[in-house]
């Protein structure tokens, strides 16, 4: 509880989440004051040139932005010249168990809402521009100095024909300059332009928004799976029409009533949701083990190290529904408090004890590569 009220500068969750969250801005001294980064630029800049990454490079020079998305190699950091750059890597959580660890202290948000961690490195001047996001965004200073320019302003006119979204009239209200262990929090839509003051390491905890026009739509192809409209278009009684090329009221009255047939419930929203929102962007892929362990033999490590999901996973659970990289399965009464505490906590420890049917939903995960004993 200390550390969390450290986090948030003093403030109760409660007291976060009512006064800023979505709200306003919120400049954090000291947030995790032994916080010193989890990675070295070499390092970030090894993993944005791996295979299944998403990394972006963006450069600077006389006030032009240039872009350029991964896959990298080592060459493409090499010749800058007075190119001022940054390179900023999606989800580094999948690819480092201390960033996965780093997002825990953030559980008091729902997983349903995190989407990843960015990390960042630029040398001194390299940013992204003045913009907005349309995410709730922590920005968790590493190495090096970052100076936060931020705006409240509504006006959120963009450069046109910039290669990124870059606010054309950025007018600064306030600005920081944060040093290892500070933390800003932005809410949607808050105008920030963040400067590399030296060799600096920004992580970003983000938070996703999903429009209603995108779940609307994804909801439509989830339920496509699984409506069920009986009976076949029949016109026994059908009339003589004048013009052959229209549709007669006849026709559209009985599509009609078979369309309505289409129902769904707060449950398959639920359902939708889960599989939605666990659902891997569609770079991630997950390794079956190369030799498996036989189901006897992986209920007896289940028993002895315990169980730890991959970091590229993605766990929800709902009223007895469990959800894990866009799948979802019914749990037993008995199963589904162990399933929703390896959910929230991404592990299981050693010596629980586990019930048949969960032991058996855990191997098949296994098998899949969605978690692994410890
Ligand atoms: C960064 O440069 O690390 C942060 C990017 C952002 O402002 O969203
Ligand atoms: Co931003």
């Amino acid at each position: 509880m200390k550390t969390i009220q450290t986090l948030l500068g003093g403030l109760s969750v409660a007291e976060f989440l009512r006064d800023y969250w979505q709200k306003k801005p919120l400049l954090i001294r000291k947030a995790l004051p032994a916080f010193e980064g989890l990675l070295d630029s070499q390092q970030l800049i090894d993993l944005a040139c791996g295979e299944d990454v998403q990394a972006r490079i963006v450069t600077q020079h006389g006030g032009k932005f240039g872009l350029q998305h991964s896959p990298f190699e080592p060459g493409d950091f090499e010749h800058f010249g007075k190119k001022k750059w940054t390179v900023l890597v999606q989800g580094v959580n999948h690819h480092l168990p201390e960033g996965a660890e780093l997002l825990k202290l953030f559980s008091f948000i729902p997983h349903a809402r995190l989407d990843d961690l960015m990390v960042s490195y630029a040398p001194r001047g390299g940013g992204v521009g003045p913009h907005f996001d349309s995410y709730d965004v922590f920005l968790l200073q590493g190495a090096g100095h970052r100076r936060w320019q931020i705006s409240t302003q509504q006006d959120r006119t963009l450069i046109e024909g910039a290669p990124l979204r870059i606010l054309k009239d950025f007018r600064v209200e306030q600005e920081w300059v944060l040093e290892a262990g500070d933390m800003l929090y932005l809410p949607p839509h808050c105008a920030h332009n963040g400067i590399a003051e030296d060799d600096c390491m920004t992580y970003s905890i983000g938070f996703r928004t999903p429009a209603y026009q995108e779940l609307a739509e994804q909801f439509l192809v989830y339920l496509q799976d699984r409506i069920e409209v009986s009976g076949m278009y029949a016109d026994p009684d059908l009339k003589a029409q004048k013009h052959p090329s229209e549709i007669g009221p006849a026709m559209l009255d009985q599509v009609e009533q078979a369309i309505k047939q289409v129902r769904w419930d707060r449950e398959d929203i639920a359902n939708f949701l889960g599989c939605y929102l666990s659902e891997p962007k569609p770079h991630i892929f997950f390794d079956s083990p190369e030799r498996p362990l036989s189901e006897a033999k992986f209920r007896q490590a289940l028993q002895k190290q315990g169980v730890v999901l991959d970091l590229k996973s993605q766990m929800l659970c709902h009223a007895g529904w469990i959800f894990v990289n866009g799948e979802e399965f019914e749990a037993g009464k008995d199963d589904y408090p162990l399933l929703r505490q390896l959910a929230d906590e991404r592990e299981l420890p050693a010596g629980a004890d586990i019930p048949d049917a969960c032991a058996e939903l855990l191997y098949q995960c296994y098998l899949d590569g969605y978690l692994t004993p410890r």
